[in-house]
């Protein structure tokens, strides 16, 4: 993806698409014919394929911060929206937001201002220049955001979104942070888990893995971010243990993406 940006971008961190500015790292939208965008096509497959197609609400997350969550999820909710579902990328993460940047939308309210009362859920108000995609920032930072999502609030709003939304990729803050993301797993029907390559430490992963399957969360997939893909079979060797992590996931896959 690096390659991809300094290529096609300049280097630049935001891209111009009809009037909008989104962030460059939005490969499916700025790039469709990419490796980048084959990978998260891979991924919807194989999310789409999990659970007997029951999995339409996805948690992303992993370990620690800067792995790839926000990247992966804003990507994987493009290319679902592409392929016609009607589709929600909610970002959960209420403490370093990050989705309202690369869609540019700063400043826009949110779900931490809907859950505080400080504004009115629509749908029309949260529509993107894609077709089908819909993107719900996080909203004002808020402190206290494990109350919030472990809020009866927040369960009857997903509910409703539900109804609304045929998939929702929700975006959150890493595991070893904070617990947000333990409690937004109860309320998925699968989590994608990102890593990134050469950074994720695997203790780390091991203990973010085991914390989530203790309560039970279906991890249904992990993505090794940051591979470059079209590096030859050397590069693709020195990360073959990363192939191990698969086991921790129930359906055994991994996903590459550049
Ligand atoms: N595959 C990649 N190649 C190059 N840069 C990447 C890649 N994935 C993510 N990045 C960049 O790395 C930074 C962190 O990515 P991102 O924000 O998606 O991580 P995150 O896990 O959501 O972080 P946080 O824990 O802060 O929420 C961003 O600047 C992003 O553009
Ligand atoms: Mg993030």
């Amino acid at each position: 993806m690096r390659r991809m940006i300094a290529e096609d971008h300049k280097g630049s961190a935001t891209g111009d698409l009809d009037g909008l500015q989104l962030s460059t790292s939005l490969a499916s939208v700025f790039n469709p014919l990419s490796t980048i965008t084959e990978a998260y096509r891979q991924l919807r497959a194989r999310l789409l394929l999990s659970n007997g197609g029951g999995t339409r609400l996805v948690l992303v997350t992993s370990a620690s911060m800067g792995e790839g969550k926000s990247v992966t999820a804003a990507n994987l909710a493009i290319v679902f929206a592409q392929a016609g579902h009607r589709t929600l990328l909610l970002d959960a993460d209420l403490r370093r937001p990050k989705v309202a940047t690369m869609f540019g939308m700063n400043g826009a309210s949110g779900l931490s201002d809907i859950l505080a009362g400080r504004t009115e859920y629509s749908t029309d108000r949260i529509r993107t220049g894609i077709d089908n995609l819909y993107v719900l920032p996080s909203g004002e930072p808020e402190a206290y955001s494990a109350e919030m999502l472990s809020s009866k609030k927040f369960r009857q709003f997903v509910a409703l979104l539900r109804e609304e939304f045929e998939v929702i990729i929700m975006d959150s803050p890493p595991t070893r942070a904070v617990a947000d993301p333990i409690m937004l797993s109860s309320i998925s029907d699968g989590v994608l888990f990102v890593t990134r390559a050469g950074i994720t430490k695997e203790t780390e992963l091991k203990e973010s893995l085991d914390s989530l399957q203790s309560v039970g969360a279906n991890v249904v997939g992990l993505v090794l971010n940051g591979f470059d893909l079209s590096m030859a079979y050397g590069y693709r060797y020195k990360y073959k243990d990363y192939r191990e992590y698969s086991q921790y996931s129930r359906k055994g896959y991994y996903t590459y993406t550049d």
